[in-house]
């Protein structure tokens, strides 16, 4: 039995509240999000000249993406001052992870999502867990502009990154990758949309090594996707595009402090075409067993992009790409991109031995 307990996951707040803002009125919660897979690259190392190379796979969490870890930390918060409602804009995974929190919490919860530029998985599980679901045509930028208004009324507590305390929970990422590594890794590589996720791995990379957890920080390296890259073009984009729904935003919400991470690790945010993204989403896959969404595969893109132009920065490095949400969330994208497709027979052992044997 006491086996059992200490496998258990007891969820991001628990397993690091002593270095997130908890107090005695905080609700220690948890959906089992956090203790993601570090998973050791055995294929693509090969093509890649850095020594150690990890995939941090945080589509594991409870509802398929990173942003459990900071939505539970923002639930907590919120049911901590008696909020009732949460809202947010999202293209996608942030309405799925509040819609599930929200749900198991007993908060209404109101979603904005870009009408018909979500992938089906993410708005069925708004739909599923219960949201308030609103479509607006026009993109996530001016879903969140809305948000950040409704944000006056002290009835709605936002749980967008602008929320600190979702930085504080998505943190805690970092966290695990330095107590699974035992140091920082050199570098870490990760996509770019409204930029909380790059300041919140900053955060956590910074404090860990005051506490003298680490030795040394990585060098953040971002990516945006080409259509969506306004921290590239260093000027907001009004109508972002690309495949990679979930980064197709063209005026991130924590610009600064996502350029002061890559100023202070001495990085890079760059971008990556939609076609690099696409080929680093079929590697991902085919080479690793990991079925991540577009947005995901813009970190193994950005270092497949840097391994070219610039190998020695990667040389006998160890690096971690972190890989954000789950291939499951949007499957007719498998569907349309790999080449491999059932071959309908009959069922009949005869006719499936032979289609085997012309595999
Ligand atoms: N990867 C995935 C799968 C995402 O859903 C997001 C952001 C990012 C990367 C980028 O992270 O915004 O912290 O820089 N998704 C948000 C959403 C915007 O609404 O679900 P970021």
């Amino acid at each position: 039995m006491k086996q059992i307990g200490s496998l258990m996951n007891l969820g991001v707040i628990q397993n690091y509240k002593k270095y997130l803002p908890v107090n005695k009125n905080t609700p220690i919660i948890t959906m089992g999000e956090g203790q993601t897979p570090l998973i050791k690259s055995t294929n693509i190392i090969n093509s890649i000249n850095c020594s150690n190379l990890y995939f941090k796979f945080e589509g594991c969490n409870p509802t398929g993406s990173f942003k459990d870890r900071g939505m539970v930390f923002a639930i907590a918060k919120a049911l901590e001052t008696k909020s009732k409602i949460i809202a947010c804009a999202s293209t996608g995974n942030t309405s799925a992870s509040a819609a599930a929190y929200g749900a198991r919490f007993g908060l209404k919860t109101i979603v904005i999502v870009p009408n018909g530029k979500i992938a089906s998985g993410k708005l069925a599980q708004a739909i599923a867990y219960g949201a308030k679901i609103i479509s607006i045509d026009g993109n996530f930028d001016q879903g969140l502009s809305i948000i950040r208004e409704l944000s006056d009324d002290n009835n709605v507590t936002i749980v967008n990154s602008i929320n600190p305390f979702r930085i504080e929970g998505q943190k805690t990422a970092a966290f695990e990758i330095i107590d699974e590594l035992g140091d920082s890794p050199d570098s870490l590589f990760i996509p770019v949309g409204n930029a909380g996720n790059i300041t919140a791995y900053w955060k956590g990379f910074t404090e860990y090594l005051k506490y003298e957890k680490s030795s040394k920080l990585p060098i953040l390296m971002g990516y945006q996707a080409e259509g969506a890259a306004p921290l590239v073009k260093g000027e907001p984009i009004e109508k972002p595009e690309t495949i990679a729904s979930a980064i197709r935003i063209g005026n991130p919400a924590s610009w600064e402090s996502a350029i002061a991470a890559r100023n202070e690790s001495g990085g890079l945010i760059d971008s990556v075409t939609d076609d690099e993204i696409l080929s680093a989403y079929e590697m991902l896959a085919s080479q690793e067993g990991i079925f991540c969404e577009p947005a995901s595969a813009a970190s193994l893109a950005g270092l497949i992009k840097t391994n070219l132009i610039n190998p020695q920065s990667i040389k006998d490095k160890t690096i971690v790409c972190v890989v954000t949400g789950s291939g499951l969330k949007e499957p007719e994208l498998a569907e349309k991109q790999f080449n491999s497709k059932p071959i309908n027979i009959k069922p009949e052992l005869e006719t499936v031995k032979e289609a085997i044997m012309n595999l």
